[in-house]
């Protein structure tokens, strides 16, 4: 039998390229980001949420016609069915809310007319359904742990508004407002991660588009993804108080233990995600709530002790999940509902991936190297 060379193994598939895409830009070196050629730091200064979806998925900014006509689509399909509200509601008692929200994201297929026409016509109005119907549930699931009703969407506001609305029952202050679009548009997108390749590794097999961001979601609940920014604040609760953050990270890294929200596969300078957040936690660091400034403190002592032992020295530097702890605490959303949000914004990116990949679609089958035995003898199992 002829041998097989061993091949070259790229573990986690470091530096492989799957395809050419137009959608987004990581620039890992100089720690800069792009969606379809725009600056994360224009569209953050000069956008909102609803105007990148717009952006993402259809590959330019929208006229003012397109712009209102997409916002009146997606607001138009905010409500999700009684029985798919059931489901998520029911399950919010016993499950964590990533788990319940991915579920009933894939439940929703069950409401879809459109969901066997894999045209990318009828895909691009079934991104919309699940950009608009993820941020409902979302909302609703968290309500429900705690016993609250679902709140009716108000077609008045904005995407991000309205999350912050259906979740608190109240329209967000102007802060909160702010901050929920800047989180939104920081999450929607970003290249081929984990949880977006996953997503097109399901897709690649015309599985539908329900189906392909559902594993995109059960890929971003990881703490090495998308679970970090709930896992990195929970450190922070950990360490108490400010005073405790040095000893702390210095005893976890001696233990060599990881800690969440720093380092990346790309970047190997500051995430300029995670530097547009920082700068929201300097205009919050006198803020009157004591528990915000714990947190802030920590957050910052953390930062400088890292960069100082890692950042150069290793290029680990803090990612978009680090500040999000204290900014949300901040803004009264819960850490178990992080990552659902973090899924919420980036089901455009899953679906603007999606959508660009069917144009020229090829199944995904990569290789493994096999090392184990070949040609046993197969023993009766009274003689193992
Ligand atoms: N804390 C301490 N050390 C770290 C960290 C960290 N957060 N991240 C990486 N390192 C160290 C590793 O221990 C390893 O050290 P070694 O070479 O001495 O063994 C080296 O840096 C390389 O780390 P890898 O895990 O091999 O790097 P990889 O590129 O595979 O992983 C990842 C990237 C998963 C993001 C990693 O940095 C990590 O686990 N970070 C913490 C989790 C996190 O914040 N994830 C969110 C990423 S952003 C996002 O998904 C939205």
């Amino acid at each position: 039998m002829m041998e097989e060379t061993q091949p070259k193994i790229s573990s986690g598939l470091e530096g492989i390229y799957i395809q050419e895409s137009k959608i987004c830009k990581v620039d890992g070196i100089n720690g800069r980001l792009y969606y379809r050629g725009y600056s994360i730091e224009t569209l953050n200064d000069n956008s909102d949420y609803e105007e990148v979806c717009y952006l993402l998925l259809y590959g330019r900014l929208p006229k003012k016609d397109e712009f209102e006509k997409f916002k009146s689509d997606l607001r138009n399909e905010r409500t999700v069915s009684t029985e798919v509200m059931y489901l998520a509601r029911s399950l919010s008692k016993k499950m964590h809310p990533t788990d319940v929200l991915k579920t009933a994201v894939s439940a929703l297929a069950s409401e879809d007319e459109e969901l066997a026409d894999n045209s990318p016509e009828a895909n691009a109005r079934k991104a919309v359904r699940l950009i608009s119907k993820i941020a409902t549930l979302a909302a609703a699931i968290e309500r429900a742990r705690n016993g609250k009703e679902p709140v009716a969407p108000d077609p008045s506001l904005s995407h991000t508004d309205n999350f912050m609305y259906m979740l608190t029952g109240s329209k967000p202050s102007s802060g909160q407002s702010k901050l929920i679009n800047t989180m939104f548009i920081l999450h929607a997108e970003h290249s081929s991660n984990a949880s977006t390749f996953t997503t097109l590794v399901a897709g690649s097999t015309l599985a539908d588009i329900y189906s392909s961001v559902t594993a995109g979601m059960a890929a971003l609940k990881g703490p090495l993804h998308g679970g970090a920014d709930e896992a990195a604040l929970k450190m922070m609760m950990n360490i108490g108080d400010p005073g405790n953050t040095e000893q702390y990270i210095e005893d976890a890294l001696a233990g060599k233990q990881k800690i969440m929200g720093f380092g990346h596969r790309v970047y190997k300078t500051y995430d300029p995600r995670a530097r547009i957040l920082r700068s929201y936690l300097e205009e919050l660091r006198n803020d009157k709530d004591p528990e915000t400034r714990r947190l802030i403190e920590i957050a910052i002592r953390a930062e400088k002790l890292m960069i100082d032992k890692l950042g150069n020295s290793k290029g680990i530097w803090p990612n978009v999940d680090f500040f999000s702890g204290p900014l949300y605490v901040w803004a009264g959303i819960p850490p178990e509902l992080f990552t659902s949000i973090f899924a919420a914004s980036r089901m455009v990116g899953w679906c603007a991936h999606l959508l660009e990949y069917w144009t020229n679609n090829r199944i995904f089958r990569p290789l493994e190297f096999y090392t184990g035995e070949l040609d046993l003898k197969y023993v009766d199992i009274d003689k193992r």
